[in-house]
């Protein structure tokens, strides 16, 4: 599994080129891309670009690693965002999340020009939520309200959890809640507008026609779909 993840990165760090402005995501998959940039970097075979991490935790390798580092508000727009997904529809859309970084790889990945998903083939359904619950980042204020109100929409919620047991706080200083739909989620694009509308809900994981392409490492090798434009 950590080959076909490997692969993956490898596939999408042959887009990135010098002087880019580059989204770094965030989880397992992100991760061997991450390694991938720093590597160039420190080689001196790629040159003069500029990331933004999508969580504390890649920020954290992303500076070990001597990537340079820029907010979002300098520059403006990103040339391309790399990240991994948690389920991918043959729309590519997908859900994220389940690495508790939704909220600030949204806010990162929603100004990149190309957004490059990254999956190890398990990572394929035919409808969002099928596989995978859907992680929705709330407020600590009043929890319980918020979990009552996704609850009513008809899933199952337990919250991320860290590992003694304790809720999971995110980087943004929220819970998050992972929202299981049986047999998956109906229409993902009414989800997401009910939760948009809902106080109390800061994000969730539906990343709807954001990935332009998806690189797809199975046993058989790379398969790479791209969004019709
Ligand atoms: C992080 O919050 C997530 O969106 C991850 O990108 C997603 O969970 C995929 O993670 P893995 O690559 O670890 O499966």
């Amino acid at each position: 599994m950590e080959e076909l993840k490997k692969l993956a990165a490898k596939k999408a760090f042959d887009y990135v080129q010098d002087g880019m402005r580059l989204g770094l995501g965030t989880g397992s998959t992100a991760k061997h891309f991450v390694d991938y940039v720093g590597e160039a970097v420190q080689n001196g075979t790629l040159k003069d670009i500029v990331c933004v991490p999508t969580s504390v935790k890649t920020e954290i390798q992303a500076r070990a690693l001597d990537i340079p580092l820029a907010p979002l508000s300098e520059l403006g727009r990103l040339d391309l965002a790399v990240d991994g997904a948690d389920d991918v529809d043959p729309q590519l859309n997908v859900i994220k999340g389940l690495g508790n970084a939704l909220v600030r790889e949204k806010v990162v990945e929603a100004l990149a020009d190309e957004l490059i998903i990254i999956v190890d083939d398990s990572k394929l359904v035919e409808r969002l939520g099928q596989r995978s619950p859907l992680p929705v980042e709330i407020l600590q204020f009043e929890a319980q309200v918020h979990v009552n109100r996704l609850a009513a929409l008809g899933a199952d919620i337990v919250y991320s959890l860290k590992e003694n047991g304790d809720r999971y706080v995110s980087d943004n200083g929220n819970f998050i809640v992972r929202c299981k739909f049986e047999d998956g989620i109906a229409d993902s694009y009414a989800l997401a507008q009910e939760l948009q509308a809902m106080p109390g809900i800061v994000e969730h994981g539906l990343f709807l026609d954001m990935a332009t392409k998806l690189v797809i490492a199975g046993k058989n090798g790379i398969e790479l779909q791209e969004k019709p434009a």
